[in-house]
């Protein structure tokens, strides 16, 4: 056990130890994980092993930093390996080691950052971080503002809550309000509504075309039903890249309907708006700015570690007007003014962590350049993986827009019901269980109905082209076998 004067205060020679232990186990399982298998240990095993870590809380100190960190890596180990390289399922990021870095810096600093007036330098700093993505999706100059949330649901959250303040003000009707999304958007969104006080039946799911994109004429024609039904059309969700296969729907047609019935357009690019800084992901993303308000979510399109999603307003003074309060016992703070506005007043929480370090440090460290580089080579990535299953007896349930290439086993002639979709399951299987990489699985509509379909999500930053060809040759084997 490690002894201290003060229990809570330990001194620098021990303060040094620990980050050395700490910094030591950190870089050994980072350096680890690129090799390891893709699968990581989850599933019953995994549980029985977590069990014998578990320790009882105890009075006196438990652990030496040795210790400690032998129990955290031993809990690492028991999890999908989502930094690895061969990590194509969900969403993946990465886990940019600068932003863990960041976190550290900024949680050991603990700047009270809720309030802009507590924290001048820190304030500017994340405020500049914002304000640069806010230009990157086209917002420059137009008094937008953002926040920065712990992910895409909060900043979904975050965004009706805005919308709804904005159109239909502190006593609107709920009961009337009603939302639109296609069926593709993000279960966030539904839970959104719901948690805004919208009711789940209020949430329309708007029709899509063959490439899983909310068609506008489906949304008008919804409008236009619930208006004659005296509802309150008020907020359109449309996706920058779905999570079920990187659909972008036509965000300036959907813009010109929301305009002409006054509804808030909400654009969710938690997986897909970062693309947004590359050559070719911004022309796949036209129209973005075009939206009132979008999410975007370091910890996916950055490759930061989880933990920093991201709300942009175009007219800032609305994000304000929605979460702003007044509290005696903040007057002190309120009267030292501000040059750029307090977290506090554009979302829900007042403490927080500092947030915008966790991308402002990589920032500063790689250059926005390698962000723009590795997003073009993830598009680059996903069109050689989906290149390479063209000669094998599979399908894709459509072309990739961006990264996500999903593909199952082609229907065979005369095949019963149920039956390709066992194929797929164990083609799905037999590619995990190779361990180099691993994918997930979604249900989309198919001719045949809801089939099973294989999602290979290409977006951490360690994923390069050696990586797709043996996820390939993994494939490869794997329908041979079938
Ligand atoms: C399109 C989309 N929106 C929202 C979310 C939710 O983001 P988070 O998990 O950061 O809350 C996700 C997560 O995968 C997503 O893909």
């Amino acid at each position: 056990m490690d002894a201290m004067s003060d229990p809570l205060a330990p001194d620098r020679a021990l303060l040094e130890r620990w980050l050395a232990v700490a910094g030591e186990a950190v870089i050994a399982h980072v350096e680890r994980a690129a090799t390891a298998r893709a699968d990581g240990v989850v599933g019953h095993d995994a549980w029985w092993r977590a069990a014998a870590l578990s320790r009882p809380i105890t009075e006196a100190p438990a652990a030496s930093i040795e210790d400690a960190m032998a129990t955290l890596e031993a809990a690492s180990e028991l999890a999908l390996n989502t930094i690895g390289p061969g990590y194509l399922a969900y969403v993946p990021g990465g886990g940019l080691f600068a932003s863990a870095l960041g976190s550290f810096v900024g949680a050991a600093y603990n700047r009270f950052t809720g309030m802009a007036a507590a924290a001048p330098g820190f304030a500017r700093l994340e405020a500049d971080v914002l304000a640069w993505l806010a230009a990157e999706v086209g917002y420059d100059d137009r008094g937008a503002a953002g926040l920065f949330t712990s992910g895409g649901s909060m900043a979904n959250f975050s965004a009706v809550v805005t919308a709804r303040h904005d159109r239909l003000g502190d006593d609107g009707d709920l009961r009337a309000a009603t939302v639109y999304a296609s069926r593709e958007a993000h279960r966030s969104v539904a839970k959104a509504a719901r948690l805004a006080g919208i009711p789940p039946h209020n949430v329309r799911e708007v029709a899509v075309d063959a490439a899983f994109r909310m068609r506008p004429d489906a949304l008008s024609a919804a409008i236009d039903a619930d208006l004659a039904a005296g509802r309150r059309p008020f907020l359109v969700v449309a996706n920058a890249g779905s999570t079920n296969t990187g659909a972008i729907d036509p965000m300036g047609a959907l813009a010109a309907v929301c305009a002409t019935h006054g509804a808030w357009l909400h654009v969710d690019g938690a997986y897909g708006g970062a693309f947004v800084l590359c050559d070719e992901g911004r022309a796949k993303l036209a129209g973005l700015d075009r939206a009132d308000s979008i999410t975007l979510d370091p910890h996916k399109g950055l490759f930061l570690p989880y933990g920093l999603g991201c709300l942009l307003v175009r007219d800032g003074a609305r994000l304000r007007a929605a979460h702003s309060e007044d509290a005696a016992y903040l007057q002190d703070l309120a009267a030292a003014g501000e040059a750029v506005p307090s977290p506090a007043d554009h979302g829900s929480e007042l403490s927080r962590e500092y947030r915008g370090v966790k991308l402002w440090l990589p920032l500063m460290l790689h250059g926005a350049g390698a962000f723009r580089a590795a997003l073009a080579e993830k598009l680059t990535l996903a069109r050689r993986f989906r290149d390479g299953l063209r000669d094998l007896p599979l399908e894709v349930a459509v072309e990739p827009e961006l990264t996500v290439v999903a593909f199952r086993c082609a229907l065979r002639a005369g095949e019963p019901p149920g039956a390709r979709n066992r194929r797929t399951q164990a083609l799905l299987d037999a590619v995990n269980a190779a361990g180099h990489a691993l994918m997930s699985s979604t249900l989309l509509d198919a001719a045949d109905g809801p089939a099973l379909t294989i999602r290979c999500c290409v977006l951490s930053y360690r994923t390069h082209a050696e990586h797709i060809d043996q996820a390939l040759a993994d494939v490869r084997a794997a329908v041979g076998a079938a």
